[in-house]
């Protein structure tokens, strides 16, 4: 009995050696046998850049703290923040957006509109009642940090892209990626933080 559990446990152990040291190229290998190229959705989504592959690294904690900050930079770097300094759209159609789960499938084409999918992870007006809670609740953001143009500001970089605030962050890059224009994030800013929108009364 305690040999059959200690083969057991050198088994088990055996396992995740091999699992740790080559899961990467197993679950890569079987993702490209199972998705292929339809539509606008191409294999290549399934390459990591290197935000990626260093957020995928099993035991983050051995990556130096100094390497993560420089990519951190490096994506704040890349943010492209509205020319005319305006971050506040409209937050009737910031509401809409965030509810709006829609885009990027096969079945779309370039063309068609890309959603937020904000409710997804986020509490955000009181309205809504369904929510996923991956994300902090955003209700009553502008009421609870402040209005000003500073805040503004930061909202659009992490709508753009949380991930260069927080390297690993399980947001998605809108703006990086070019999910969501300049003028969508403008509008979803405005959802959080026009004192007139339902998030704040
Ligand atoms: C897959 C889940 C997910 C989705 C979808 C998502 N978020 Fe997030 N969001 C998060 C997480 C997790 C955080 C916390 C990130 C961190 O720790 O830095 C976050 C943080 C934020 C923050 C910063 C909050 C703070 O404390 O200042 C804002 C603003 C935000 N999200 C807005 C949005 C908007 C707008 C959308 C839709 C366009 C959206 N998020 C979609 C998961 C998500």
């Amino acid at each position: 009995m305690k040999a059959k559990l200690m083969m057991g446990g050198v088994l088990a152990l055996a396992s995740t050696c091999l699992f740790a040291a080559g899961s990467e190229s197993v679950v890569a290998a079987r993702l490209k046998t199972d998705f292929h190229t339809k539509g606008i959705a191409k294999v290549e989504r399934l390459d990591q850049d290197p935000v990626q592959i260093l957020c995928s690294t099993p035991d983050l904690d051995s990556v130096p703290q100094a390497q993560q900050f420089a990519l951190e930079k490096q994506q704040r770097a890349e943010i492209k923040y509205p020319a005319d300094g305006k971050y506040l759209g409209d937050w009737k159609k910031g509401e809409i957006l965030a509810q709006d789960g829609r885009g990027n499938t096969w079945s779309d084409t370039p063309e068609t509109p890309i959603g937020g999918n904000c409710y997804n992870c986020h509490r955000i007006s009181p309205q809504e009642i369904s929510f996923g809670t991956i994300g902090p609740s955003l209700y009553q953001y502008g009421k609870k940090k402040g209005y000003t143009e500073a805040r503004q500001k930061e909202a659009y970089g992490r709508i753009y892209n949380s991930k260069a605030f927080n390297l690993c962050a399980p947001m998605p890059r809108f703006g990086h990626v070019g999910a969501l224009t300049e003028a969508q994030i403008k509008d979803l800013v405005a959802l959080l933080l026009d004192p007139e929108s339902p998030v704040n009364k």
